[in-house]
C-alpha cells in the first residue's frame, strides 16, 4: 500500500472498490446527466472556463471583504510571478469569459451552464470540501422578475428529477444599490449600541460590510441580529415590486418557499433577489440570485443577470440519506469467453458487433476454468456471457448464458445480433 495520500478536503470518485456509497462514479454520472438534460430542457448551453484564473477576478467579483476572498482562496504565483488562484466559484469566470469573448453581440439573452470543480480552502467537515463540484447556471441579459422565478423553478425541477424530498426554498431581496445604502444606515444605527457584544468577525464586518453580520453563525451575533431592522422594509419601489412579483410567480408555480430577510449570501455581487435551497436540518444544497452589477464591475456594459449553483457532493449525499438503497442505473455488461485459441478471433468479431450496438463488452483473454470466468464476470457486474468452446467453434455456434437466471442455451452464430437485442441493456 502506498504511503501517498489524497490531499485533505478532497476525495476520489471510483468505479468500484471500498469507499463511501456517494463516491461511486455511476451516481455522479447519473446526476450530471440529469443536470445536462434539465439545462437543455430550459435551453441553457454549456460553457467551459479554466480551472484557474487571475486572482484579481475574484477580488473584484466575489468581493475583497468576503470570506471566500479573505480566507478561502487557493492562491499561487505562476513561474512569472503572476498572482493566480484556483476558481472558488463559476459566476465571475463565466462573466469574464462572456465579456472577453464578446458574446454580447451574438444574441440578446445568454443562458449558460457549467459542471465542474471549485476550490475553497475551508475547514474540511461533512458536506464541506476543499475541492467541491458545482452544477451552475448563469442567465445574462434578462432583468425581469419572471427570469428570477424561472431560474428558481429550474433548480427546483433539477432536484425533483433527482428525486430529492423535503426541499425548502428561502428567499430574500438584498435590494438595488439605493435600497442597500438606506438599509446600511438603518442597520449600523441598530448595531452601534451592540458593537462590543458582537463577535470579532462581525466587528470587522461592521466597517467593511455590515450586511454580512446578518449571516453570522455566532450564537450571540444571531441573538442581536434577530431584532435588527429588516432589509425588506428598506427596499426601493422598483426592488420591492420586483420581489413581490417573484414571490407571486413562485406561488403560482407551486414552489414551497419562505421569505427569510436574514439571507445576504457570502458573495458581494448580488442585487435584488437572493435564494437558498435547503433540506431540513442540512446545509444549503444550492443557492443563487440576481447580480446586475457584476458586468460593470468587470468594465463591461450595465447588464442584468441571474443564476444559481448547487453542490453535487451535497446533492448525492442527501439523495443517499433519503433513499439508502438508491442505485444509479448501470449499463449491463456482456462477457465473452473464448475457451480455446481458435475462438479468440471469433470473440473479437462478436465484440465488435456488440460494441457497435453500444453494449458494454469485455473479452476474457486468459481463460482457465469456467467457474473462475463466471466469478470474474459476476464481479464485473456482467449479466450475460458468451461461451466459445471447441464444439462451438466447430459448429459455428455459441453458448449464451444468462448469469442472473443461470440458464444457458446454444445458438447458431447467425443469431448473435438477434440475441443482443434480447439482452438486458
Ligand atoms: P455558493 O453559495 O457559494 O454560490 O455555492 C453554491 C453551492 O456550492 C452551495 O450551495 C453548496 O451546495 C456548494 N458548496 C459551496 N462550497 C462548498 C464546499 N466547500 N464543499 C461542498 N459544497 C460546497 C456560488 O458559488 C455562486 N456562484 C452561485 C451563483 C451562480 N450565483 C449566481 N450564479
Amino acid at each position: 500500500m502506498t504511503s501517498l495520500k489524497i490531499p485533505k478536503g478532497t476525495f476520489d470518485v471510483l468505479p468500484y472498490g471500498e469507499r463511501e456509497a456517494w463516491q461511486q462514479v455511476s451516481l455522479w454520472q447519473w446526476v450530471e446527466k440529469i443536470a445536462r438534460e434539465t439545462a437543455e430542457d430550459f435551453s441553457f448551453l454549456e460553457i467551459r472556463t479554466p480551472i484557474y484564473e487571475k486572482i484579481e477576478l475574484f477580488d473584484r467579483g466575489v468581493g475583497e471583504t468576503s470570506d471566500i476572498v479573505t480566507k478561502e482562496m487557493f492562491g499561487f504565483e505562476d513561474k512569472a510571478g503572476r498572482k493566480m488562484c484556483l476558481r472558488p466559484e463559476g459566476t465571475s469566470s463565466v462573466m469574464r469569459s462572456f465579456l472577453e469573448n464578446h458574446l454580447l453581440q451574438e444574441r440578446q439573452v445568454h443562458k449558460f451552464f457549467y459542471i465542474g470543480p471549485m476550490f475553497r480552502y475551508e475547514r474540511p467537515q461533512s458536506g464541506r470540501y476543499r475541492q467541491h463540484h458545482q452544477f451552475g447556471v448563469e442567465y445574462i441579459g434578462e432583468s425581469s422578475p419572471e427570469s428570477d422565478a424561472e431560474t428558481i423553478l429550474f433548480l427546483h425541477e433539477f432536484y425533483m428529477r433527482i428525486g430529492l424530498k423535503n426541499i425548502r426554498v428561502e428567499l430574500n431581496s438584498v435590494g438595488d444599490l439605493q435600497s442597500r445604502k438606506a438599509y446600511k444606515t438603518a442597520l449600523l444605527k441598530y448595531l452601534t449600541p451592540h458593537f462590543h457584544s458582537l463577535s470579532t468577525d462581525s466587528q470587522e464586518r461592521f466597517e467593511k460590510n455590515p450586511l454580512r453580520i446578518l449571516d453570522s453563525k455566532d450564537p450571540e451575533d444571531k441573538e442581536i441580529v434577530e431584532k435588527a431592522p429588516s432589509i425588506l422594509d428598506h427596499l426601493s419601489e422598483s426592488s420591492r415590486k420586483h420581489f413581490e412579483r417573484v414571490c407571486d410567480l413562485l406561488k403560482s408555480f407551486n414552489i414551497p418557499f419562505v421569505v427569510n430577510d436574514k439571507i445576504v449570501r457570502g458573495l458581494d455581487y448580488y442585487q435584488k433577489t437572493v435564494f437558498e435551497f435547503l433540506i431540513d436540518g442540512s446545509k444549503t444544497i444550492g443557492a443563487g440570485g440576481r447580480y446586475d452589477g457584476l458586468s460593470s464591475l468587470f468594465n463591461g456594459p450595465d447588464l442584468p443577470a441571474v443564476g444559481f449553483a448547487t453542490g453535487l457532493e451535497r446533492v448525492i449525499q442527501l439523495l443517499l440519506e433519503q433513499q439508502e438503497s438508491f442505485q444509479a442505473p448501470k449499463k449491463s455488461l456482456l462477457y465473452i469467453v473464448p475457451m480455446i485459441e481458435e475462438a479468440k478471433k471469433i470473440a473479437m468479431d462478436l465484440a465488435s458487433i456488440s460494441r457497435k450496438t453500444h453494449t458494454s463488452t469485455h473479452i476474457d483473454w486468459s481463460f482457465k476454468k469456467m467457474q473462475n470466468s463466471i466469478q470474474k464476470a459476476e464481479k464485473m457486474g456482467a449479466s450475460s456471457m458468451i461461451i466459445l468452446g471447441e464444439d462451438e467453434v466447430k459448429k459455428r455456434s455459441f453458448q449464451l448464458k444468462d448469469l442472473k437466471k443461470r440458464e444457458q442455451k446454444e445458438h447458431p452464430m447467425a443469431a448473435f445480433e438477434n440475441c443482443l437485442l434480447g439482452m438486458e441493456k
